[in-house]
């Protein structure tokens, strides 16, 4: 669904993205991993559209999507979340997930005057799929709340909440488990088995937590140093030599990964 050609993002002399190339399957839930400053986000800000990557190409199946602008990927179905979540924090939830569809008739003054019918129609339309989405993520309850007044986890949910509004086909997911609680990180993990086996949404995750991402992610794509280290089953690639050594190396002595679902001794 998603093939990346040799990319390159440099910052000055920063090579925060150095010569990567992968590709992602649809219908996957592929994790992203690697030490801090490896370059994920980076990643993930070319291809979604926040850069102009210094030299590569994106394609989005048989289309290049280089450098095109988030609405323009938004419109093909590529959507993605933020580390850190991008809520209007005086609008309640409901309203957060109402602005997400594009295009909505009402935006225009031209069709709020003359074609009241059909801005309320698709209002309505709307407002059928913000509770569809809420019924989903289990957040019914928090409608009516200013989205500011939500813990981080349920503004990681709200994020994911976001992206159920339109038809995405692939979603990024930039650390939406950090800073959320055992029990939301299982309904935010829950959620995106779901949207996968139900809905058909490919995804893509930069994770730290590595039961989380062992859970979840076949295959996991290692990034250090800018760089693809390594690709593939969760459990070859956390039992990987290189990858602990990128972990305990120059990323600044970081906790490795380690292995998930072992055998019971
Ligand atoms: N907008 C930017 N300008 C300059 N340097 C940046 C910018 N964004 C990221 N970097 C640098 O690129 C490297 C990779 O960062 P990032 O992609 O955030 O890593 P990760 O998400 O893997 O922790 C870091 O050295 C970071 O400081
Ligand atoms: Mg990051």
């Amino acid at each position: 669904m998603i093939r990346v050609e040799d990319l390159h993002m440099h910052f000055g002399g920063i090579r925060a993205v150095d010569g990567v190339s992968f590709a992602i399957c649809s219908g996957t839930i592929t994790g992203l991993i690697g030490p801090n400053g490896a370059g994920k986000s980076t990643l993930f800000n070319v291809i979604a559209g926040h850069h102009q990557p210094t030299s590569g190409r994106v394609f989005l199946g048989e289309e290049e999507i280089t450098g095109l602008p988030p609405h323009e990927l938004f419109h093909r179905g590529l959507l993605r979340t933020f580390q850190i979540a991008h809520e209007f924090p005086t609008l309640t939830v409901r309203e957060n997930l109402m602005m997400v569809p594009p295009d909505q008739p009402g935006e225009s003054l031209w069709s709020a005057w003359f074609h009241p019918g059909r801005v309320r129609a698709r209002e309505a339309e709307v407002g059928t799929r913000a509770e569809e989405v809420m019924d989903f993520l289990e957040i019914g309850h928090l409608a009516d709340e200013p989205a500011g007044n939500l813990s981080g986890g349920q503004k990681k949910l709200l994020e994911l909440g976001r992206t159920m509004m339109v038809d995405a086909r692939i979603v990024f997911l930039d650390e939406v488990g950090a800073g959320v609680n055992r029990t939301l990180l299982r309904t935010i993990g829950d959620a995106i088995r779901r949207l996968n086996k139900e809905r058909g949404y490919t995804f893509c995750m930069i994770e730290h937590d590595m039961d989380f991402i062992g859970d979840l992610c076949d295959p996991v794509i290692v990034m250090a140093e800018g760089r693809i280290l390594t690709e593939g089953p969760p459990d070859t690639v956390m039992a990987d030599e290189a990858v602990i050594e990128a972990y305990l190396g120059k990323g600044g002595g970081q906790r490795p990964p380690r292995p998930v679902h072992r055998a019971p001794a």
